[in-house]
């Protein structure tokens, strides 16, 4: 069964892509449309297949492949696949079909919607956070250096597709990289959400489809609200001013912090400062301590990070009057926004982060 979700102007699917509108997309729509697959190497090699064999609308498809990771996720690589485009003649009725993570997704978004002003897109998401939310809400975009998603715009894909099937290849690190933004929902906006998934091991345990619906449901919900993020979608980045941070920080290293794991590491950073301020209780502190350092790797960075960690910071696009602002907690499923943060808070998460390794 297909579970159809109404998000701004378009509809997220989720269940199998093969009882979903995908096929009549194809052969209607679209059907004399050039399609266009973007996926990286690893959704080129684990979930390409299953999409041209089952889909007749496919064979003649033309697969561009980008390259893996977030480090990629920059402009010198959407200006090859533009040139691609131009090459292969890609024109304004085609479609492109994003199939990948989160930084397939992001970045294919923006590609098709910067090309000739815009050709329609679809995502398929292949990783978990992916599904419950990089492949929902409209925002599409790349890196700049170290800073995080500089460069983008909102453009809504034609359609989602959610088919949990993608996850059987997808490994059990980045399925833990997904469950940080699905705890996320849970804790800006959802009490149940949290409550129904905190005992979860994402690595381990068979993934429901229940519990991505409820997940996507929470952020689209705000998404509606709030579509330019003016005010109630900043919610969203709970967690991410430490984490974006965090991730751009590691982007030069060799092994960088993926983002869920970022994220993870950011929304800790940010319950213990709601703490401090005392806007959240020392009980759903400690809950919240327990859920997160149980399932994600805790790091411990030295002083030397508070500054470089500072100045990535101040470049946040949640920023205002020139002062860092974040989203706090003031219990689970509830938060407040605007918050505003100095190098001394920097200074207490990393002297908190030491007593946690
Ligand atoms: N636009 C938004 O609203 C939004 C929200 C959250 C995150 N994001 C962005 O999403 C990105 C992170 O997404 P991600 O965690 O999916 O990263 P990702 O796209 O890099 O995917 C993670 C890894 O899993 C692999 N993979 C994906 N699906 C697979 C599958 N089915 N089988 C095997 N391997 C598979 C990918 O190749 C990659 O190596 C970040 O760039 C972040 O900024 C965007």
């Amino acid at each position: 069964m297909v579970q159809e979700i109404q998000a701004t102007d378009y509809v997220i699917e989720v269940g199998s892509l093969v009882d979903s509108s995908f096929v009549s997309l194809l052969t209607t729509k679209y059907a004399t449309s050039k399609k266009i697959i973007l996926v990286d190497e690893n959704t080129h090699d684990e979930c390409l297949e299953y999409l041209l064999t089952a889909f007749d609308g496919l064979e003649e498809a033309e697969v561009m492949l980008l390259p893996e990771g977030e480090e990629n996720k920059v402009m010198e690589v959407c200006f090859q696949v533009w040139e691609a485009f131009s090459e292969y003649g890609v024109g304004r009725r085609d479609l492109v079909i994003n199939l990948g993570g989160g930084v397939v997704t992001d970045m294919g978004g923006f590609i098709a919607s910067i090309y000739k002003r815009g050709v329609d897109f679809i995502n398929i998401p292949t990783s978990l956070l992916g599904m419950v939310d990089a492949s929902v809400g409209g925002k599409t975009g790349i890196d700049m250096g170290m800073y995080k998603n500089q460069l983008g715009v909102f453009a809504n894909p034609q359609r989602v597709f959610v088919d949990l099937g993608f996850l059987n290849t997808l490994p059990s690190m980045e399925l833990a990289n997904g469950f940080a933004e699905m705890l996320k929902h849970g804790l800006i906006a959802d009490k149940n959400h949290w409550e129904n998934i905190k005992n979860l091991n994402p690595r381990e345990d068979e993934w429901n489809s229940d519990w991505i619906i409820e997940s996507i449901q929470i952020k689209n919900d705000i998404v509606i609200a709030d579509p330019f993020e003016k005010d109630l979608r900043k919610k969203l980045n709970f967690g991410h001013t430490f984490g974006h941070a965090f991730e751009g920080m590691s982007l030069g290293w060799e092994n960088p912090i993926p983002h869920g794991h970022a994220v993870a590491l950011g929304m800790l950073a940010e319950a213990f400062l709601s703490l401090d301020r005392d806007l959240l209780s020392n009980e759903d502190f400690e809950e919240i301590k327990a859920t997160i350092t149980s399932r994600f790797e805790m790091m411990s960075f030295s002083e030397e990070v508070v500054n470089p960690l500072f100045e990535l910071m101040q470049n946040d696009k949640k920023n205002f009057d020139q002062k860092i602002k974040c989203v706090l907690l003031t219990g689970i499923g509830s938060s407040v926004l605007d918050q505003e943060l100095t190098e001394m808070d920097v200074q207490k998460v990393i002297q908190f982060f030491e007593t946690l390794t």
